[in-house]
């Protein structure tokens, strides 16, 4: 926000994180963004290892469909991702695998509340 008490430590960037993130980072935090297509999540998360130095940290939050009391939820969002961007939420366990596959490097899996969990990567060197 204009004059907030962040304001000077923020910048917004315009564009397609598939197709470019120009940012270095110490800290890529990508909340409820993994659940369009599979090729669109292999394209942004490329472009984060492209952008990223070694050993910067990549924390992925997401509603996942499990056992939760975020399942009625998630299974909602499940469905209106299927229907309008042919996405998906995911399992830890898919998550886990376009983490790794991504080759990014998965540390912890905590929940961050009762609807969502922060899987904690690091980029290798
Ligand atoms: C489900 S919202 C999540 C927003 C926020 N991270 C949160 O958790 O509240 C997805 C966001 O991704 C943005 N978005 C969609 N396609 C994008 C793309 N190709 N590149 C960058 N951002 C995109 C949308 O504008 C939207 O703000």
């Amino acid at each position: 926000r204009d004059g907030g008490a962040l304001s000077s430590r923020v910048r917004i960037v315009a564009g397609d994180c598939r197709e470019d993130i120009p940012v270095q980072a110490d800290v890529y935090i990508i909340k409820n963004i993994l659940e369009w297509d599979d090729d669109s999540t292999r394209r942004a998360l490329a472009n984060v290892l492209k952008a990223a130095r070694p050993g910067a940290r990549v924390i992925v939050i997401e509603n996942l469909v499990d056992d939760t009391p975020s399942m009625k939820f998630t299974t909602s969002m499940d469905l209106l991702l299927l229907l309008n961007v042919g996405g998906a939420k995911h399992t830890r366990l898919s998550m886990v695998e376009r983490l790794t596959d991504a080759g990014l490097v998965l540390g912890e899996v905590r929940p961050v509340n009762a609807y969502l969990h922060a899987f904690e990567c690091t980029v290798p060197a």
